[in-house]
Parts: C-alpha cells; structure tokens; sequence
C-alpha cells in the first residue's frame, strides 16, 4: 500500500500528429501537468511522440509504451493528453504494467474531489460511472491497480466491481435525481425572472479569480481556493449596483480546454445558470502567459452550450501586472484582490442595463396601492405623490418590471 503522505508519481505522454504545432503540444501538456499537480501527483517527466495517426491498439507506438514500461516503476502513474478508447487503455496499462489514465480520468478526479453541493457530487459520480461503464469488461489493470490513487475517487472501488447492470441502475437513479434538481432550479430560476431583476453570470476559465470576484462585488463568503475547479456549483448572490438598483450574479464552474464532452453534458445544469443569464462577465486571467487561448476555449464552450448574450470582458489580477493594462470600455481591467477598478465595472454593468432603463409616470388608486410596492421594490423611485384618488409614482425602471405594470401607466 502506498504511504499516502508521500505522492504519487506521474508520467505525461502526448502525441503530435502531423497538423499540431510544437506550441500546441506543450501548451497541453503544460496544462495537464498543472492538472495532475493540482490532483496532487507528482509530475517526474513527459513523452511526447510525434505520429502522423494514433496506433489503433495503443495510440502511441508499440515500442514507445514498452520504452515507458522501462522508466516506470511501483504504483506509477501514467496519463496521456488525450481520450483513449477502453481498449487502448487496458493495452496500454498490459503494456507498460502501471495504471494508464487520460486527461478525462484525471479531470473527473479532480472535480470528484472539488464537488461539494449535492448536485455537484451526483454530475460528477453520473459523468465518472458513464466514463468507466465500457471499460469495465476491458483488461482490468487499468482500473484495479489503481487502488486509492488517481481515478478511484467517486463511485470507489467496490462499486466499479459490481456488475454493469447495477451501475446502470445507479445511473438511471442518479438522472433522476439530477433531474428533480434541475426542476428546482427551473423553478427557483423562474422565481427570479418573475422578480425583474437582471441575472449577471460570471464565466472563465478555471483559477481566472471568478469567485473571488463574486466575493469582492457581492460582499460575500464564498469558498475560494488556488486550486483549479474550485467552483463546482452554482453560487448566486446578490450584487448591489447604485441609486437602489441591483441584480443577481452568478458563479460558475471554470471553464477549460479540451473540456471533455462528457463532463459539458454533466454540467449542463451548472452552465444552465449561463445559458438564462442577461449577461455574461467573461473572467480573464490578464497575468496568465496563455490568456488568449483560455479566454478562446472559453467562448468555445460558450457556443456550445447555446450562450449568445453580451459579454463583457473582465481582465483579472491587473495587480500583477508590470504594465498598465488598457482595454475598450465597457471591458476592463480589474483587480479582485485589491478591489482595483471595482467600481467601474460596476457601473459598466449598472450603464448595460441603465440604456434599457425608461422614466415612467404610474397611477395606483387606493384600492390597488399595494402593486406599488413592486416599483418601490424594483424600480428607482424618482418622486411620489398621493392625489384625491390615489398614488402618482415616478421612476426610472427595467424592462421586465415596465412589462408587470403596464396597466398602471399614465398616459
Ligand atoms: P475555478 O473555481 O477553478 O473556476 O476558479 P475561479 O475562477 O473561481 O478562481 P478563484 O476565485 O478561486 O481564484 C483563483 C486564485 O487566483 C486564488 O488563489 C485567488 O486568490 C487568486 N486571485 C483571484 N483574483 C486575483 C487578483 O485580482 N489578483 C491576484 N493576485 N490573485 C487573484
């Protein structure tokens, strides 16, 4: 059994197909090297093979896995950039002789180990039995060596023996939990939308500081961790603008390259809270040496989720910045830590939705006073005047709310 205060370590391995750049590679192992550390192995080395097409039975080459079984040694651990097929896997870890996992594996883990609500854990135990449904008849090295290291977290080690009926029992189960949750959702969704008040979610990728951002715009205690994927589930707060006008913001689970499919569909009710936001604060890491790539990953899944409202680019961590940063308003740079900027980008919100905003006069007569108190709730009351038959209100409103009171217009 491995002492579980010393880590485990890790082999990455990539293949360079003839239409990848070096770049391309070693930005991905990069990335999957910040992965595995942050799952808490220790990365010893990376392989990269360059292949004009991945080898049917292997993926990479025959000789280089049998060169890799020479390195590695003990409960090593080897994960390889991209998705291997079951049978690739069980070949792969027969091979070698060490437990093979790919960056799906390894980003189900991790999230396995970050999912705290309810709803999180029940995504990330459907996404992991999914994953490992067609490789449990495959060669069973791959999983049962792994004992207690990477890839065993979440349904665990008994339940991947049971047989593959149970665990689809467990799956149509879990799909029908998740769905009255999503239900729950809907509904506590709607009660928003019935209230007026404008949803602002926040998206980035992962570790761009979006939570921590929520905290310094909304005042709140939210869980933030140097640690990617820190935010597995949807956290909505409320998020004062000015003149009495606020609107929900939304957190969201970061967002990363080669997001496995399986994982987007899994997420789909957290990217929910994206998809019926009026618009969308895009976190960037401005400190980050692949900013660009990870704010293009991140519209990519933006598309593929079906969001297509206004962006507005938020630059994060301008505090370690050596440069100023300038950028098109409404964009800006901010900084989260030090609260830099904050305030202008709480009017560049407050502004988006102030050009929507009309100045309307209301008239409620004694009987329906009550309905004023929506305007006094919603609205930004600029004058109030009682009359022999009832209320005058003027004020500046939304949209949604204009819509609700239509009928107590004065023309
Ligand atoms: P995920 O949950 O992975 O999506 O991460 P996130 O985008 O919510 O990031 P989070 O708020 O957890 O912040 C990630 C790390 O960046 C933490 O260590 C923060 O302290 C740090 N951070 C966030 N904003 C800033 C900033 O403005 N300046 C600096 N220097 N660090 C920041």
């Amino acid at each position: 059994m491995r002492d579980p205060k010393v880590k485990q370590n890790a082999y990455l391995v990539a293949l360079q197909q003839s239409f990848q750049r070096d770049w391309e590679v070693e930005e991905n192992l990069a990335e999957l090297a910040e992965l595995a550390t942050d799952a808490g192995l220790n990365v010893v080395d990376t392989f990269v093979q360059k292949r004009s097409y991945p080898e049917p039975g292997t993926f990479i080459g025959k000789g280089k896995a049998l060169e890799l079984a020479e390195i590695v040694e003990g409960d090593d651990l080897i994960i390889f950039d991209d998705e291997l097929t079951p049978a690739q896997q069980g070949n792969l870890s027969d091979l070698i002789n060490a437990p093979v996992i790919d960056r799906t594996q390894l980003i189900l883990d991790i999230f396995a180990q970050r999912a705290q609500s309810n709803e999180g854990k029940i995504q990330v135990e459907l996404a992991q039995l999914n994953y490992l449904l067609p490789r449990l008849t495959g060669k069973g090295k791959a999983l049962s060596r792994l004992g207690g290291g990477i890839g065993t977290r979440g349904p665990g080690e008994t339940k991947l023996e049971t047989d593959r009926r149970r665990i689809r029992k467990r799956i149509s189960d879990l799909e029908a939990e998740l769905e009255k949750v999503r239900q729950t959702r809907g509904l506590q969704r709607e009660g928003r939308a019935g209230t007026a008040v404008p949803v602002v979610a926040l998206v980035g990728y992962t570790n761009a500081g979006k939570s921590t951002l929520l905290r310094a715009l909304t005042g709140s205690d939210v869980y933030v961790a140097d640690q990617l994927f820190a935010t597995l589930d949807p956290t909505i707060r409320r998020w004062d603008l000015k003149d009495g006008r606020w609107v929900y913001l939304s957190d969201t689970v970061g967002f990363i390259r080669k997001l496995p499919h399986t994982l987007v569909a899994a997420f789909q009710a957290t990217l929910e809270e994206v998809v019926y936001a009026d618009l969308l604060l895009h976190v960037i890491d401005a400190n980050h040496p692949q900013a660009l790539e990870q704010a293009e990953a991140v519209e990519e899944v933006l598309k593929e989720i079906g969001a297509t409202q206004p962006v507005i680019s938020v630059y994060n961590k301008i505090d370690l910045l050596s440069h100023p940063l300038e950028v098109p308003p409404p964009d800006q740079g901010v900084s989260a830590f030090t609260g830099q900027n904050l305030e202008a980008l709480t009017e560049a919100v407050y502004e988006f939705f102030a050009a929507d905003y009309i100045i309307q006069e209301y008239f409620f007569p004694f009987t329906q006073l009550g309905e004023a108190s929506l305007l006094r709730d919603k609205a930004h009351v600029l004058g109030e005047e009682f009359g022999e038959e009832g209320l005058l209100i003027k004020a500046e409103v939304d949209p949604k709310t204009a819509a609700m009171l239509r009928s107590f217009e004065k023309n």
